[in-house]
């Protein structure tokens, strides 16, 4: 079983990016504790981010008949990307959203979330264990 992990904008400046909001701990350290996670579950995952949408766009695409499920963290563009949600939609592979952050409870511009309405679960205020728990969803959901 093999599961891409998507972060959108600015999650590479984590630590150093609102540690109120977002914790201490760097984008490395949340690699780290994905590729731990994939060990202990005895699957094979890819991290992948970047700050542009046009790049996400291409990993979802390109994610077809190589990823079975992906979890997303669409930052910014989670409120913003209508073409994250089609590309998401278009290659039709399970994929569960986190936001390390509780979403929910912030501005009014981040209660809409495009990427949200083609995925079958959503984390939100659970900081980086929000992707530990996406990882094992997703791979209940597929087996
Ligand atoms: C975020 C929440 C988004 O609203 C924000 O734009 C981010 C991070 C989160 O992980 O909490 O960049 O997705």
């Amino acid at each position: 079983m093999k599961i891409l992990v998507i972060n959108g904008p600015n999650l590479n400046l984590l630590g150093l990016r609102e540690p109120e909001l977002y914790g201490k701990q760097d984008y490395a350290a949340l690699c780290r504790l994905i590729e731990e996670t994939a060990v202990l579950e005895g699957i094979e995952v890819e991290c992948f981010q970047s700050n542009h949408e046009g790049a996400i766009v291409d990993k979802i695409q390109s994610a077809w008949g190589r990823f079975d499920g992906i979890v997303i963290n669409p930052a910014a563009y989670t409120h913003t990307s209508v073409a994250i949600l089609d590309a998401l939609k278009a290659v039709a592979i399970p994929a569960v959203e986190v936001h390390i952050s509780d979403v929910g409870v912030r501005e009014p511009f981040r209660q809409i979330s495009y990427a949200g309405m083609a995925c079958i679960k959503t984390y939100m205020g659970l900081g980086f264990d929000g992707y530990v728990q996406a990882i094992g969803y997703l791979k209940e959901y597929l087996k």
